[in-house]
């Protein structure tokens, strides 16, 4: 079991059985325990849980529908009515166990309830291992805008267990080598070399290749835990990304971490286009997220539409887009202006990877 402490909670990385989860459960004795999942995660993970902890077995279960579509107010409202009903107070535990959608969401809830509860996280996607459990944002999306609503409120624990990744479909664990990218990119050369070869899924789920990313991001929440600064750098690709996502999300939808490559490609494309980084390292990075992950193709007037969800980005100020761009391998600037004609080429770039023959 290895531990990971920030000021605001406790990561542990092995087997959940092997950690603190029984002497916290304990602790709650006399007091309500919520374990928020998703239709998957309930059918994968649940039985799991309660029969490795027998304090689970008198748990109010609470089953959110699957996926970004459903992480909105309305499935808030309804937890949040669901909570009254059955009394809930500041004393009670929640314990979300799922991908990020379950996280951010059962965090929210959490956070806002009689102004909040305490939870633990228990991811069960790569994801949300390595990125959507730890630093504790919680959010939901308002019409199509992603984590437009959203609090900073920590967990007091996050259990990761490699064990729950062998039910996660094959697709849901390159959603996670997406933000591992990042996390290797923004801040890990010696990282990046090793994983931009990874290709199976074996390789990428193993307990010391999800620590070290743990760790990378742990240590930037760490150091700036209310993002005013050096945390954005976890933003790289998600300026385009998140716009990405938002764009397609009540088309044909596209995942979180496919969005997030993507976004990491067009933003390292305008990194090399102002030469912060060089063609080589361009290529590398290319190279290494289309072997992952299909490319889309965009006409002009969609780039019109996605740039246009790029002014809602939580990170812009004074109307300027802003975002995160590498200058390096293993090195990235924050609050960077980014222009609407460097975006467009840019995605207009990704359009010329999905249709090489245009
Ligand atoms: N808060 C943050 O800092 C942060 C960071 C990154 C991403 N996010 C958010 O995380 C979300 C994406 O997370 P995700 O990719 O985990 O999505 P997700 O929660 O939708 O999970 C992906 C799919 O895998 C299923 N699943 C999860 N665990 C499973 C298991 N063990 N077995 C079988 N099926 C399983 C889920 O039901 C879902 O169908 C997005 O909403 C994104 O905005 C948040």
């Amino acid at each position: 079991m290895k531990t990971l402490s920030n000021s605001q909670t406790q990561v542990e990385i092995g087997s959940i059985t092997e950690g603190s989860l029984s002497s916290i459960l304990q602790a709650y004795e006399i007091h309500n325990l919520i374990i928020i999942v998703d239709e998957n995660t309930h059918d994968c993970c649940l039985e799991y849980m309660i029969t490795s902890f027998p304090e689970l077995k008198r748990a109010e279960v609470i089953l959110l529908p699957v996926g970004e579509e459903n992480k909105v107010m309305e499935v808030c409202f309804q937890v949040w009515q669901a909570f009254t009903e059955y009394g809930f107070g500041r004393k009670d535990l929640v314990i979300n166990l799922g991908g990020g959608v379950v996280t951010d969401m059962g965090g929210f809830i959490a956070s806002i309830f009689k102004r909040g509860l305490k939870f633990i996280n228990i991811p069960t996607s790569l994801l949300g291992m390595v990125d959507a459990a730890i630093g504790g944002k919680t959010g939901i999306d308002l019409d199509n805008f992603k984590n437009q609503l959203g609090t900073f409120s920590h967990p007091t624990h996050v259990f990761i267990d490699p064990i729950f990744l062998s039910t996660l479909p094959g697709e849901e664990i390159f959603n996670g080598y997406a933000e591992m990218l990042k996390h290797a990119l923004i801040k890990d050369q010696e990282l990046w070399s090793k994983i931009r070869t990874i290709h199976s899924e074996e390789e990428l789920t193993t307990k010391e290749i999800i620590w070290t990313s743990v760790k990378i991001k742990n240590d930037i929440v760490e150091g700036d835990p209310s993002e005013n600064g050096e945390r954005k750098v976890l933003n790289f690709g998600h300026t385009i990304g998140h716009a990405l996502e938002s764009y397609f999300l009540d088309k044909t939808p596209i995942s979180h971490g496919h969005a997030v490559a993507l976004g990491m490609c067009a933003e390292s494309f305008i990194s090399m286009k102002r030469e912060w980084i060089s063609k080589e390292d361009f290529t590398d990075i290319e190279t290494t997220i289309t072997a992952s992950f299909p490319m889309i193709s965009l006409n002009a007037d969609e780039v019109s539409a996605v740039i246009s969800l790029m002014y809602q980005d939580k990170k812009n100020e004074s109307g300027k887009i802003l975002g995160s761009l590498l200058n390096g391998i293993g090195s990235c600037l924050y609050d960077i202006e980014l222009s609407e004609k460097e975006i467009g080429e840019s995605l207009f770039h990704l359009s010329l990877l999905a249709n090489p023959m245009n």
